[in-house]
Formats: C-alpha cells, structure tokens, sequence
C-alpha cells in the first residue's frame, strides 16, 4: 500500500482495533473461550494479530504437545484457545505480574489446567516446550508516545525505536534454548516492517525461518521459525 494512504488509514484503525479488541462478547465468539471483565481500560483481551496467530499455530499443535503462550497478556487468550481447540498442555507467561494475575483469574474462569507465570521470555519457564507463541509488542516508541499510549502497560506494546527490540532479544532467546521449540510469532507489518524482521533473522543463522504467512486483510505477518544451529 502506498506511504500516503497507509498513514492516512493508521489512526482511524488503530481506534477501531482499540475498540474491537476490549469486546468479550467479541473475544468469547472468535477465540471459544469465556472471558471475565477487564480490570483496566488499558488492558484488551487480544491484538489484531491474536486471530492469525492462533489460526497458524493450530496447524502446527497436536494434543500431545506442550504450547507456550508467551507474552499471554489479560486473559491468557491464545493458551485457552489452544487448548480447548486441541485438548493440548498449555503453559503461559508473561513479564508483566498484573497481566499474569490477570490471566491467572481468566484461566480459573475457565477451568482449564494452565500454568501462568511470571518470565521475561522463556527464562522462568521450566520443562519440556514444543511450540512457543508469541505477539510480541513491536509499535515504535515514537508513535506510542504520539498516540497516547497507556504508560502504565508501555510493556504491552513498546517495541522500541524501531519496533523491533523486544523481537530481536526473543530471536536471541530462542537462538540460545536448547529446547528449540517451533516458534510462531505474529506481529503487526505496519510497524514491524518485513525489512526489519528479514535483516533480523539474516543476522542470526541459528535460526532457520520455515514459514511467513501474510494475512491478505489484516496487516498481520506470522513467522514461524526454530532453532537448527
Ligand atoms: C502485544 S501484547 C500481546 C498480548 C496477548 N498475547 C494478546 O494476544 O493480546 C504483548 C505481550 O508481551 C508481553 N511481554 C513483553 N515483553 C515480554 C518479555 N520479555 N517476556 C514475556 N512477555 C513479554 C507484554 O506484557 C504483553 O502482554
């Protein structure tokens, strides 16, 4: 899309996706989860990449796996989706202790056997982990700031200057577990850009890129990649 138009169109949908993504009603229908009310008018309970990402993670998930919802947010979303829809194990985690307690309190809603903790990336995550999904935040700083963007929850979202900097510490993370779990990682490509994350993954080759699904509607990119070298 064209520089002009794409800036044009950047603010009026980011309202809509704000808006959108606080609905429950909303939330409950695309994901088959139960969702209790949100805490916080900063918090959502998924991002526009979530839907995507749960559609492509479920072509990789099998009951018998262990899934990783990293970076879980509110209410633990894309574990409890996972999970009802392939009946696997799920643990979730999140760097943020308000959002783990928040996901926590949704797990219980739902009666689903799901571990929330507390981790910066998978540093707190003990045992065996199959696939990792993660949304990580990738809006510049600069815009953030420029749209207001709650400070009390800057983790949610700010990927740094060049939204990227959270993504390039979890490629570094994922390069270094010897784990080396399927990774599926959904961002924004408006922010995000595929330069960006392609100069990313060039400069670490360790990490071999299987698969970039680009969604035709939705500026969503999910990559999914794994640890070879
Ligand atoms: C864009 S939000 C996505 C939330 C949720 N997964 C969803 O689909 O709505 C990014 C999440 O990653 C979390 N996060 C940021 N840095 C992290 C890190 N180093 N380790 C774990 N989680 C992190 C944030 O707290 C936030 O909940």
């Amino acid at each position: 899309m064209r520089l002009g138009l794409r800036l044009l169109l950047k603010r009026p949908a980011s309202r809509l996706i704000a808006r959108v993504t606080r609905s429950g009603w909303l939330a409950a229908r695309l994901f088959g989860v139960r969702v209790r009310p949100l805490s916080d008018p900063s918090l959502y309970y998924f991002d526009v990449t979530t839907p995507v990402l749960v559609r492509v993670a479920s072509r990789h998930v099998h009951p018998r796996m262990r899934v990783l919802d990293l970076g879980t947010g509110a209410a633990a979303i894309i574990g409890l989706a996972l999970w009802r829809r392939h009946g696997c194990r799920v643990v979730a985690a999140d760097i943020n202790p308000s959002l783990v307690q928040s996901s926590r309190d949704n797990v219980a809603f739902n009666g689903a056997p799901i571990d929330v903790v507390q981790s910066s990336f998978l540093a707190g995550v003990d045992g065996d982990v199959d696939i990792v999904t993660f949304n990580p935040p990738y809006v510049t700083t600069a815009h953030g700031s420029a749209r207001g963007l709650d400070e009390p929850y800057r983790v949610q979202w700010d990927g740094g200057a060049e939204g990227t900097s959270v993504i390039a510490r979890f490629l570094d993370a994922i390069a270094a577990d010897t784990r080396r779990p399927l990774v599926v990682m959904g961002v924004n490509r408006w922010h995000a850009t595929p330069a960006r994350l392609a100069a990313l993954f060039h400069a670490r080759p360790a990490l071999t890129l299987r698969d970039v699904v680009r969604h035709p509607v939705l500026p969503v990119n999910v990559y999914v990649f794994q640890r070879t070298g």
